[in-house]
């Protein structure tokens, strides 16, 4: 069984300690990192190979395909524990682009609002596979179709979690679109 210890906790949003290093950060939110040697001026006679740490979106257990309910969504944290990773899993129960499962529609999204964000929290139409109207401008994201803007002022679709399925378990592995807030979805 897979570590239930990164189990999420619907609502967290820990802050993180400032006087910490980039890469101490990082670690200390379970974002993935590897060293490799990257060549500085390649070509030239000034050319080197450096130490470099990359960071990658951690691979992360948030919930179970048999625990889901039609249209009940279920609360997690990603890529880490910081501001605005409040995301949501849910099974739709239609198909959906990026969908998992044997129906391929269980689809996951970050909560926050592209405009300028907005908490999206609680506003899921099941109705119409949305979510929205954001209690600011009004902006409404199908879920059914990556998350594209339906009406309002947004015009950046809702930040899709990237998932995979391993028997039951369900792992959010990536983040395709940018989350609001941040210039780098690795950043805390
Ligand atoms: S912040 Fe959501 S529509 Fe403006």
């Amino acid at each position: 069984m897979s570590d239930d210890s990164q189990r999420p906790k619907a609502g967290s949003g820990a802050a993180h300690p400032c006087l910490v290093s980039r890469r101490e950060f990082l670690l200390g939110a379970g974002v993935a990192t590897a060293t490799v040697m990257v060549t500085l001026n390649p070509g030239t006679p000034m050319a080197q190979e450096v130490p470099a740490v990359v960071a990658t979106y951690p691979r992360k257990l948030i919930g179970r395909l048999s625990e889901l309910v039609v249209d009940q969504p279920l609360d997690f944290a990603y890529p880490d524990e910081g501001v605005y990773s409040e995301s949501f899993v849910v099974k739709l129960g239609r198909s959906a682009g990026g969908g998992i499962g044997p129906e391929q529609d269980v689809v996951a999204f970050n909560y926050t609002c592209t405009h300028q964000g907005g908490p999206m929290q609680g506003t899921y139409q099941s109705a119409h596979k949305a979510l929205g109207p954001c209690p600011l401008h009004l902006s409404t994201y199908d879920l059914t179709r990556h998350g594209i803007l339906i009406s309002g002022q947004a015009y950046q679709s809702l930040p899709q979690v990237l998932l995979e399925l391993e028997g039951d378990d369900i792992y959010a592995v990536g983040i395709f679109g940018l989350i609001y807030g941040r210039f780098d979805n690795l950043q805390g």
